[in-house]
Parts: C-alpha cells; structure tokens; sequence
C-alpha cells in the first residue's frame, strides 16, 4: 500500500458535495425531457451519420420519490486522454450511485485507456480499491491512454468484451476527441441493436470541451489554481530579485482557456492569446517586435525583469506558422514511402528534403527556425494527428528571437538594459494534482449523474452538471446528446464528424478583461499571487471556481448574483 502524507489521509474522508436533485439518493430522481436538439452545425450530415441517437432531447433530473424499479447494471468506465484532476471522483460517484441502486450491480475499470476494453483488461473496482483513491488526483486507479476507438473492428472487441463480462453500460470519460468516439460507439451499439449504453463525461485541463450546455471540463479548475500558485510564486521572485525576464509556457494543446484564466488570477505583464493572434494575423515577427517593445520600455523605467505568459498551442495559430505546419503533417503522413528522406544521414539532409517537397513560403518559414524548434515539429503526431505541441519550446523560440531583437536594438544605442531569461513550461505539474473542492464535488456529481442516466435507459449523452457558480445545493443535473455539439471538420484530408472544440471568445468577458487591463500590467506591476489551492476554511477561498466561468456566468467576480 502507498505511504500517504496527512492532507492525503485527510481528503480521503472528505465527502463530496452532491449537486441538486442528486442528493435525494439515486432511487429518488426521475427524468424530465426539455425538447428535441439538432447539431451545433452540419445537422443533415450528423444526422444521417447517427441516425439512432441523434436529436434526442436534453434531460434534467427531478426529485420524485420512489421513482420506480430499476433493472440491474454492470457499468464499464474507461478514462481517456490527459490526465485531469478529479477523475478518480467521476469512477466514486459512479461507483456510489451503482452500488446505491443495487448492491449486486458491479463497476469495472478498463486498465490504460480505451484499449483497456477493446483488450479486455481490466479490474473489477471494489469498496476497498475505492476507497483508496477518493478525492485524490491522478488517473492511477486504471489508468489512460490515447486509443482511438472508432472502427468496425474495435467496436466489435467492445461488444464481445462487454459481452464477455455481462455489461450493460460503458461510461467513456475523456475530451472532445475521446466524446466524439464516445458517439460513434453508441451509434454502432444501438444499431447492433445490443442494449449496451454509451454514456460520456466532459474531461480535459484544457478547458475546451464546453458550449451553451456544459459550463466547464472538469479538472481545468484545479490545474489553473495549481498553475496560477506557481506563476504568482515566479511573480514574487521576479518582483524580489528583480533580474530575470520568466518565460512561462502553459498547457492547453490548442485553445487558450488556461493561459487566460491564469493571466486573471495573477496578472502577469504579457498573456499571449493565440485565438487572438490567428484573429488578428499577428505574425512571428510581430508577436517578437510587441515583446521587445515591452521589454524595451520597462528598462526604461529601470525594470530588468518581468513574466510573460505563451500558450501552448501558439505556434500553431500564428498564420505562417499554421500554413507551414499544415504543409509539414501532409509530407509527415506519405515520408516512410519516400527513400531519400527514411535514408537521410543527417538532420540537415532531412530538412532540404522537406523543404523541397513545400511551397516558397512555407519552406522559408521552416528554414528560418532554429534547429531544436525544427526537429520538435518533425517528432511523432499523437494518435488524432496532432502536432505535440507540449514538445514544442515555443517559449524559448520567443527568448532567442527576442534576445537578436535586444542586441540590434543595443548596437543602435536604442536599448540600455540587461535581459536574463528564465524558460518555463508548467502542465504536467497541474494535471494530476489533488482537485480542488470544486473540481471532487463536480466530478462526483459528474460519476453519480452518469449512473442516473444509465438508470434511465439512455445512451449517446453526456453527463451535464450545470449552474457551476451557485452552491452544489443550487447544480442542476441532467444529460446532453453527444450529437447536439457535433459538427463536420477535416482531419487527415477528410471531413468527420467532431465534437466542435470551444476557443477563447475574443468577445467574451475574460478576454474582455485582459484586454482592458493589459497595457497597464505590461508595464506597471499589478502581480497577484495566488497561493496554494485550499482544502479547509471558508467557502469564498475553498469553494469557488474559476474567475473565467464566474466572468461567463456572471459578468463580474465574487459576486452573489
Ligand atoms: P486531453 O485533451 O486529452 O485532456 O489532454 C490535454 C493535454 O493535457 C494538453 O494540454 C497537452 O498538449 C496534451 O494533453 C499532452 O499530451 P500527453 O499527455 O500525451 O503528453
């Protein structure tokens, strides 16, 4: 048995608030329908893709008691994709609700993600194993991996595993990515006509699986609390020692949700916003000028120091840098049948090969990178196709780039300061910490509603927790068809069906915020340090949640409206 520190032993006991109608107990709640949906786009080519789950209505839960008999389950749950706090609360609360509902009903865990069913590895969970693992960060419990399930082929290893072990459910708990095959499961299982549900639940740290339904993915709270700690903690070192100019990168693979509710909580001096970036065609050289100009005038006022926030996925949405990328995963995905490349001797001999093979433009903008950016964009694609853009040092790209900027600057007699770089990336720090209060009660809620919706013979939803800024009393509870925020996008040359992932609303309170504020962080020093994410004390420290969804729900922050 693992050693466990006292705040470990401590929240294994904590009991996670339940939202709403939940709290009645599971054998007291009942489903009311609120109108049939479409798709967020794209409706005739999602419907006719899902004919059996598509434009089923949204559901909430309602207290009636005594709801009724319920056939007995056994329930499978998979957890895909990046880790992301709370997870281990999703698989309580449904272990919970399903034992609640009748002792004899069994939860069994797929071990290392979607191939844990498709295998059939897997772990039947028990009062004791659960017990070890409430209110704890991590996915240890069975751990994920990045499968995609989305052939005819896997679909039938499912079924014959489910098959197998008497399953009736399967409770998919991942990203847009991971939703998507959620769909398509469902799809596939109806039209078997095999009884199995498909149920998914709305995860990632990066904060983009939400829409006018799902407030938030769960484990954004904590890893952006956890994260803000740690730039408020290089803030107030920056502020001490007063001689290093902190580069942070921050994760979020593609949207920028992360980086901008960090840049909320601590008020860095630059906060880059890629959607901003894509919106406004910035390109490289204009994102390196605005930088220098920073660092410029701050020596100016005698400041040779300052933290600079880069999300993860910029290089991605800087214009040149997209069309060059776009143009690199199309080469990347025929090179194995290409000889000279697969028998290059060196580095440099793959690169003009690449080059060769790309238009002007792009083989400019790739023979203009240094050679550490240039081997990352050429590393491995993730199994959906996408670049590793945790792999990518983008913050340090931005640290050389605008170093040459200084010193032409400095040879001019423009610039007199000194620029001593700190390159920082922080995402797997976040990722598996201990949740906060917010993010246990939500993703137990998350796990106890899933099994609701199993109870209630649906399949092809979401589990929904919504009114996230109100007290856990106020949650409302329900389900969302995966289709209604489907849409078609091009992945590997062809268009599919995906879940639609929700970027940084240029329009939209937060970004309003930063956008206000910015000028004046930039140059004065406005830095909040957050501290550590609380456990134990009042609610307005412990339990509220982040100020990008108080912002959204509310207008303002630390409100009671
Ligand atoms: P999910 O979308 O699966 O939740 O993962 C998000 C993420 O944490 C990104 O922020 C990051 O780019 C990526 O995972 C890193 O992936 P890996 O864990 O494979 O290194």
């Amino acid at each position: 048995m693992r050693a466990a520190s006292p705040l470990h032993k401590f929240r294994l006991t904590y009991k996670p608030k339940l939202a709403g109608v939940l709290s009645s107990g599971i054998e007291n709640i009942a489903v009311s329908e609120l109108g049939a949906t479409t798709a967020v786009k794209d409706a005739e080519d999602i419907r006719s893709l899902f004919p059996n789950i598509y434009g089923k209505p949204v559901i909430e839960f309602k207290k009636q008691e005594g709801a009724g008999e319920h056939a007995r389950k056994n329930v499978g749950v998979i957890l895909s994709g990046g880790q992301a706090p709370g997870g281990h609360n999703v698989i309580a609360g449904l272990y919970d609700a399903l034992k609640q509902a009748n002792s004899e009903n069994e939860l069994y865990g797929f071990l290392g993600g979607p191939s844990g069913i498709t295998d059939g590895d897997y772990i039947k969970i028990t009062d004791e194993i659960m017990n070890r693992y409430r209110n704890t960060g991590g996915f240890d419990i069975i751990g994920s991996g990045r499968t995609k399930l989305e052939s005819e082929e896997q679909f039938r290893q499912v079924y014959n595993t489910c098959e197998n072990l008497n399953i009736n459910a399967i409770v998919i708990v991942g990203g847009d990515d991971s939703n998507t095959n959620a769909a398509m499961l469902a799809e596939w299982l109806y039209e078997k006509n095999t009884g199995i549900q498909v149920i998914g639940c709305p995860k990632t740290i990066d904060g983009d699986l939400k829409n006018d339904q799902i407030e938030a993915s769960f484990g954004f709270d904590t890893a952006t609390k956890t994260y803000a700690e740690l730039v408020g903690n290089i803030q107030r070192d920056a502020n001490s020692a007063k001689k290093y100019y902190h580069f942070i990168k921050l994760m979020g693979r593609s949207a920028t949700h992360v980086a901008l509710e960090v840049a909320l909580q601590t008020q860095p001096n630059v906060t880059f916003i890629s959607e901003e970036v894509a919106q406004k065609q910035q390109s490289l050289d204009s994102i390196v000028s605005y930088l220098t100009d920073v660092v410029v005038k701050r020596a100016e006022k005698g400041k040779n120091f300052g933290v600079v926030l880069v999300p993860e996925g910029l290089i991605e949405f800087i214009p040149e840098m997209k069309n060059m990328i776009s143009s690199l995963n199309d080469i990347l995905a025929i090179v194995e049948d290409d000889a000279d490349y697969m028998n290059a001797q060196t580095v440099e001999e793959k690169y003009d090969i690449i080059e060769r093979k790309m238009q002007t433009v792009d083989a400019s903008v790739f023979h203009g990178l240094p050679h550490m950016i240039k081997d990352q964009l050429l590393a491995d694609r993730d199994p959906h196709g996408n670049v590793q853009v945790s792999k990518i040092e983008t913050e340090k790209l931005l640290i050389e780039m605008v170093r040459e900027r200084l010193n032409v600057l400095k040879a001019e007699c423009k610039y007199k300061g000194k620029f001593s770089d700190q390159a920082h990336f922080f995402g797997y720090e976040g990722r598996c910490a201990m949740p906060s209060n917010f993010d246990a009660d939500y993703c137990y809620s998350l796990g106890y509603n899933a099994f609701a919706l199993i109870q209630s013979e649906l399949t092809g939803y979401m589990s929904c927790v919504k009114n996230l800024t109100k007290p856990a009393s106020e949650w409302i509870a329900g389900g969302v068809p995966l289709t209604m925020m489907m849409n078609m996008e091009k992945r590997h040359g062809k268009f599919k069906p995906v879940i639609q992932k929700a970027l940084v609303d240029l329009n939209g309170p937060a970004f309003k915020v930063l956008e206000e504020k910015r000028e004046k962080w930039a140059l004065e020093d406005c830095y909040v340090f957050p501290g550590a994410v609380q456990y134990f004390g009042p609610p307005e420290v412990c339990d509220v949640t982040t100020l990008t969804l108080q912002l959204e729900q509310c207008g303002c922050v630390g409100c009671t409206c």
